[in-house]
């Protein structure tokens, strides 16, 4: 990531013009947020973005002067002028009031999403937007703020973007711009870490206990995982890694973003940018790790004890594949402990159409959109041991929803719904 100081920053007539307020007031703010940001982070140029994704949507986080900047904004007449979406909120959008949550912290939940349409931004609610038809192309230029979608995108799909802060990522929508530094930039988008992977992945957790190990070291530099190859000819362990599914990449990514700060991971012969460039993706002087052992992760990521009293699947929020996994594993069982699976709203829909839903709630489980547990106001509901299929979660847990942590299999996390005790899985 660039050094912050501050530089020339570039601007052409249209973002001078925006500066001087012809675009009106609310412009004005935005495009002085994005070059302010821009001067403290040495960018010496703006470039177009071709969505944004706006993180700072549960009211749980917002509060009351989150939401009066947003209404500010709005009154001002600031809107949106590039595809704009947003991240999960603080409850199901529709469901709520079934789900339990406050009436208080409903309707205000509401009047942001009301706020944040008025400002043009699509409530998707979701940091699965790729899944939802904002699926970026290789080397475009964004503006997201979820850790696990920017991580997602540059990652696997090879587009371009920062870890935008919420209000950066609605300053760039309503400019249509971002300030042009950090992993826009070709050279912050090297290796900084290569990570020899000599254990056997086997499961999606597995990738979880990965990515949470490999974000702890890496910090907010950029690793590149290879496959170690066993020098006496024996067969190598972690081969999934060359043919990783969706799951697999979403748990990694978002663990390496929660453990650390992760924004951006290669893995050799896979991710377009390595493929691309095989051994020149390494920067100079880049550190070595080699992993040969997730026990530690699994250790680390298990505050709680064996007794759960609420499952969480679907973080990040599950695709369609994933409900369908967790409605076969889960069989003709009934959960005896609550089970939240959360996910977007066109997933649930399709999962609906497809009766994948109508199997997982006869199960007793809750399929949420819009929602996960780490921005709803779960201190309401008075547990205090969450199960769950991802290291992501399992990080925030215990600081940010107040709960203690199982971290498992998703056959493991299914089987202590049903049963209430977590075993390792
Ligand atoms: Fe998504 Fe919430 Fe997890 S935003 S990545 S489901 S913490």
């Amino acid at each position: 990531m660039a050094s912050r100081m501050t530089t020339d920053l570039a601007l052409d007539p249209a973002d001078r013009a925006c500066l001087a307020g012809e675009r009106g007031e609310g412009a004005r703010l935005a495009a002085q947020l994005v070059t302010s940001l821009g001067r403290i982070y040495g960018a010496e140029r703006l470039v177009p973005v071709a969505s944004v994704q706006v993180a700072g949507v549960s009211y749980r986080n917002l509060g009351a002067a989150g939401l009066e900047f947003l209404r500010e904004w709005a009154g001002k007449g600031a809107a949106a002028r590039v595809p704009a979406m947003l991240n999960p909120a603080g409850m199901d959008l529709v469901a709520w009031r079934a789900h339990g949550i406050p009436e208080e912290f409903g309707l205000r939940q509401l009047e942001v999403i009301e706020a944040y349409a008025r400002l043009g931004v699509v409530p998707t609610c979701t940091c699965t937007p790729y899944l939802v038809g904002y699926a970026p192309h290789y080397g475009e230029h964004l503006a997201w703020s979820e850790s696990s979608a920017v991580v997602f995108a540059n990652s696997i799909l090879g587009a371009r973007t920062n870890r935008e802060g919420g209000p950066g990522a609605l300053a760039a929508a309503i400019l249509g711009k971002t300030a042009c530094y950090g992993l826009h930039l070709d050279g912050a988008r090297r290796a900084t870490l290569v990570v020899d992977v000599a254990c056997p992945l086997r499961t999606t957790a597995d990738f979880g206990a990965l990515g949470y190990l490999v974000g702890r070291v890496a910090g907010d530099g950029v690793p590149l995982l290879r496959l170690w190859e066993p020098p006496d000819g024996l067969e190598a362990q972690a081969d999934l890694l060359r043919s990783p599914f969706l799951p697999h990449l979403k748990a990694l990514g978002a663990a390496m973003a929660a453990s650390g700060a992760v924004a951006l991971f290669h893995i050799a012969g896979v991710t377009p940018e390595a493929r691309e460039q095989g051994e020149e993706i390494i920067a100079p002087g880049a550190a070595h790790l080699r992993i040969d052992d997730l026990s530690p992760a699994y250790g680390e990521l298990g505050t709680g004890g064996d007794a759960v009293d609420v499952v969480s699947i679907g973080c990040p929020h599950a695709s369609l594949a994933e409900l369908a996994q967790a409605a076969a594993l889960v069989g003709g069982r009934r959960v005896s402990r609550p089970l939240w699976i959360t996910t977007s709203r066109a997933v649930l829909d399709e999962a609906r159409r497809q009766g994948l839903l109508a199997a997982l709630e006869r199960a007793g489980a809750t399929v949420m959109a819009d929602t996960c547990l780490v921005v709803a106001p779960m201190r309401h509901f008075g547990f205090r041991v969450v199960a769950t299929d991802s290291a992501k979660l399992a990080t925030y847990a215990p600081g940010h929803c107040g709960l203690a942590a199982r971290y498992g299999p998703l056959e493991a996390c299914l089987d202590a719904a049903v049963t209430g005790v977590m075993r390792d899985g």
